[in-house]
């Protein structure tokens, strides 16, 4: 399906945190189980010969023909719902080709006439207000579709179908706290609900009720149900289960990884690039990064003494971890860029860092990473997690590494830092950060895009 500009944007806004992004419009909802749909009224039965002629150009791809046709309709019989209906899909259809944010706006215009109308059947209610909320997710409307959806339920209360979909609306403007609602509704209402189920799971597990997750999430994914195989599902399902200390984790991802949802049990990022080179560590030759690995090497002790300037004068520059990584424990980090966009005030902090960092577009342009500081106390444990995703490599350089008691585990291999040296991992593979040294330690980020993305990529690529 083509998209109009508004999808890119939407899904850019809602991804950026590792793992833990809100749901996108991506979603199926459950188809409803019903007969053939009454799509005419008693009216429309006496011109089903121009409802059909109109409609038949529509089906064929005429697609201004069929809008005219059905323009033409809405003029001669202004009540008819059907007529109206036909408008409004030709529109949409008009819209997909001409890839037309306008025109969808008419679409969404026409199908709440539809529904207006008064007469109008309550199936071709249901299709229309159904769709138009649809079309409204697609442009980023997402006021505007919850309006459509409450009406939905408002009209048809006994749908749980409808309900789930007006949760979906919630999540996407952010409002857990009413889709939760929503999704509580349905459960007593059709308890066995799957869709329901991976939502209200979902919903639990950002509220870190990690152990109440786990029961709505394992048996939403277990129902099969429309909606429910979906990656982020099986993410956070065996993410719960992770921190829980349940070893069935890994049944979960395997099984998300066979269902295409992950590149592999140990690499289960989400926005992903297929079939970019994958492997839990790297070197600086694998990456063709060695110029950029060498000058940071170089250069360690000038980035170290920057850090440490801030870090004494202007503390506040670093802002404490706050994906819900940590199983406990104290973790800042000062950024200097962020998905490709340079924070001028920060660099104001540690100018010499941030002029040699410009040499390297690699860096500075991955708009699917960052560069940051990270200094980490003793007493801290990273809960095991995956980046979002595969288009970057990450570098640490050790700026100031205690002589034991640090370590990093990617994938199956754990490593240490050393103070002026660069390891290179890539954190779409799950990792896990022990810090139990005696004092912190401090090291500095270099997100870098991978190597095998070409320069259309790294240009077209939505930032994350
Ligand atoms: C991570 O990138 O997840 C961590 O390894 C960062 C850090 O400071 O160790
Ligand atoms: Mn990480």
């Amino acid at each position: 399906m083509t998209s109009p500009a508004g999808l890119n944007c939407i899904k850019a806004r809602l991804v950026n945190h590792a793992g833990f992004s809100l749901l996108s419009s991506g979603v199926a909802p459950p188809a409803a189980k019903k007969k053939k749909p009454k799509l005419l009224n008693k009216f429309d039965k006496t011109i089903k010969a121009e409802l059909d002629a109109a409609e038949k150009l529509r089906k064929k791809g005429k697609v201004e023909e069929a809008l005219k046709a059905f323009e033409a309709l809405v003029n001669k019989y202004p009540q008819s719902p059907r007529g109206r209906y036909g408008k409004a899909q030709s529109e949409d259809d008009l819209a997909e080709k001409m890839r037309s944010n306008e025109i969808l706006q008419k679409a969404i215009s026409t199908y709440e006439e539809v529904a207006s109308l008064s007469n109008a059947p309550t199936d071709l209610i249901k299709l229309s207000l159904k769709r138009q909320a649809d079309r409204q997710q697609f442009l980023g409307r997402m006021r505007g579709s919850l309006v459509t959806l409450q009406k939905l339920v408002d009209l048809f209360p006994n749908d749980t179908s409808l309900k789930n979909d007006l949760g979906v609306g919630y999540l996407l403007i952010g409002d857990n706290s009413n889709a939760k609602k929503v999704y509580e509704e349905v459960l007593i209402l059709a308890p066995d609900d799957g869709f329901a189920k991976v939502h209200y799971g979902f919903i639990l597990k950002a509220e870190n009720k990690i152990a109440e997750s786990i029961p709505y999430l394992k048996g939403g994914v277990e129902s099969g149900d429309p909606g429910t195989d979906d990656g982020r599902f099986y993410f956070h399902l065996g993410d719960a289960l992770q921190r829980v200390g349940n070893k069935e984790a890994y049944k979960w991802y395997e099984l998300g990884y066979q269902r295409g949802h992950f590149a592999s049990v140990w690499q289960r990022s989400l926005y992903n690039v297929k079939g970019l080179k994958a492997q839990p560590w790297w070197t600086a030759k694998e990456t063709g990064y060695a110029e950029l690995v060498k000058s940071l090497e170089r250069n360690w002790k000038l980035i170290r003494d920057e850090g440490l300037a801030v870090m004494d004068k202007r503390k506040s520059l670093f802002l404490p971890e706050d994906e819900n990584l940590r199983e406990k424990g104290d973790w800042s980090q000062f950024t200097l860029w962020q998905q490709g966009r340079k924070n001028e005030n920060a660099c104001k902090g540690v100018p010499k860092t941030c002029a040699l960092l410009e040499k390297y577009p690699e860096s500075t342009g991955c708009r699917r990473g960052q560069i940051k500081y990270s200094i980490m106390h003793p007493g801290t444990h990273v809960w095991p997690h995956t980046g979002p995703t595969n288009c970057r490599l990450r570098m640490h350089l050790g700026l100031v590494i205690p002589k034991e008691g640090c370590k990093i585990r990617c994938a199956q291999e754990n490593r240490t830092w050393e103070e002026g040296k660069v390891l290179i991992f890539d954190d779409s593979f799950e990792h896990e950060v022990w810090q139990d040294a005696e004092d912190y330690r401090l090291i500095f980020i270099v997100d870098v895009w991978h190597p095998e993305l070409t320069p259309q990529q790294r240009r077209s690529l939505p930032a994350i």
